[in-house]
């Protein structure tokens, strides 16, 4: 095991190429066990969750050569599997996606149910739903989902809930699925828009990604393609939080201004100067930041992945600021961690009241998960004192060197093993 250490006070300054975003990854992984030929796909992101996920492709049974830390190539034609287990899937949320590939690949799927970050209730209601319209019975017996269907059609499918997950996975499932598909109240994040120009570029027929109607003209072939992941909205976002809450000045590089817009809203309304170029961003900041308000929504409202950090800077800001919760029932687990540092911040509900302190004092601290582990190491690198951040396998799930990154930005901040007290092992 390991924890971050990090000895705050330096401002960040300089230059962070952002890595291929995690979420489209994950999505488009699976979605390459639809092809009948090879695919190479660029610009993955480094991180746990796609080693999780690739590991799991190879057993069942693709094979799969790494071209570059950030490429490689997989072949499906092999896989004969239809069953993802629990150990297979590491307790991921993205597992629930082998369930739509596997389904549109050979009309059966057998996964287990999918984990991921603990924000509450995390049902897949939605993606069931998708699932029995296309024709599926799904039914949840010894811990697995399993749908099966003889033959899956083209149908109309209203989301009672707007949820990314459901829309990939019924993308997944309708691909090669006939007749006519429309998903209506679809998720529209940016890689709900890469994954349909992934699976366009196989030979699909998706249209209207990016709105809340999308139509899927199923095909009867999809074939192997080279492609190359959107940047990540999230990893950018992070560290512009960061450059702004340690007063620093950043040029966050390799990045889709449009895909950050409500990011740079929020963080020019705190103060901070956010410059746009062609696929950069620079941020700076000077001065306290100032307090604002902040309501989590889909995209393209303020992403719930990007609120425990600006929850952190918030905590240093001037005045009272107010973050309310729009997509999940309990996102506020981190607020104790941060209250250990010195903030102030009182939750009701899905409602975060954060009172502005001058600093944050170093504390032991834990990543509760992923986005809060984020949120934690930005207040380690503000706070005054030598901060440690525990629980770190949460963010190397999604953001890749992240000691790297920073450390080129100037930051004081170390990865260590954690000693194993082997007296409390064999007593626990
Ligand atoms: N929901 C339902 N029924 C469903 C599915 C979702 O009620 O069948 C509800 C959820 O409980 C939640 C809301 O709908 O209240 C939105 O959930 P969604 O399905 O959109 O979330 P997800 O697909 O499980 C993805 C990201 C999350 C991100 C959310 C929201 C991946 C792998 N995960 O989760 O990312 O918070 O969308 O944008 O894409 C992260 O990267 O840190 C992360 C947690």
């Amino acid at each position: 095991m390991e924890k971050f250490v990090i000895n705050g006070g330096n401002a960040l300054k300089g230059s962070v190429r952002i890595g291929g975003a995690k979420n489209a990854a994950v999505a488009i992984l699976p979605a390459v066990l639809l092809a009948d030929s090879p695919c190479i796909i660029e610009n993955l992101p480094d991180i746990s969750d796609v080693a999780t996920i690739l590991r799991s492709m190879q057993m069942l049974g693709a094979e799969i050569r790494t071209l570059s830390k950030t490429s490689v190539v997989i072949d499906p034609i092999h896989v004969k599997s239809h069953i993802v287990t629990k150990e297979m899937a590491e307790g991921m949320r993205a597992s629930s996606y082998f369930l739509g590939a596997l389904l549109g690949r050979m009309n059966k799927a057998r996964v287990a149910p999918p984990g991921g970050c603990d924000f509450g209730v995390r049902p897949i209601d939605q993606h069931i739903k998708g699932f029995e319209a296309l024709g599926a019975k799904v039914t949840i017996e010894n811990g697995m989902v399993d749908a099966r269907a003889t033959k899956l059609m083209g149908c109309s499918i209203y989301l009672d809930v707007v949820s990314v997950g459901a829309t990939i996975n019924i993308m997944l499932a309708a691909a090669r699925v006939r007749g006519l598909t429309i998903i209506e109240n679809a998720a529209r994040e940016p890689h709900i828009v890469d994954l349909a120009n992934f699976l366009n570029s196989m030979g699909a027929n998706i249209m209207g990604a990016g709105t809340n109607v999308i139509k899927i003209r199923g095909v009867e072939n999809l074939h192997g393609t080279t492609y190359s992941i959107i940047p990540d909205q999230i990893e950018a976002g992070t560290y512009m939080v960061a450059a702004a809450a340690t007063r620093g000045d950043v040029m966050v590089e390799n990045v889709i201004p449009k895909h950050l817009e409500s990011i740079i809203a929020k963080l020019t309304e705190t103060g901070a100067n956010v410059e746009q170029f062609d696929e950069a961003v620079r941020v700076s900041m000077t001065e306290r930041p100032r307090k604002c308000n902040i309501k989590t929504m889909p995209h393209p409202g303020f992403p719930t992945d990007m609120q425990p950090q600006f929850a952190t800077l918030l905590s240093i800001a001037e005045g009272t600021s107010i973050i309310t919760e729009g997509v999940w029932d309990n996102r506020f687990r981190y607020v104790d961690q941060l209250n250990f540092m010195g903030a102030d911040v009182q939750v009701d509900g899905k409602m975060a009241v954060i009172t502005g302190v001058e600093k944050l004092n170093a504390a032991p601290v834990k990543a509760v998960d992923l986005r809060a582990g984020a949120a934690m190491i930005i207040a380690g690198l503000v706070a005054e004192g030598q901060t440690q951040v525990e629980d770190i396998l949460y963010i190397d799930r999604g953001y890749e060197n992240i000691t790297e990154k920073l450390t080129l930005l100037g930051a004081d901040i170390k990865r260590v093993p954690i000693k194993t007290d082997i007296a409390v092992l064999k007593h626990a």
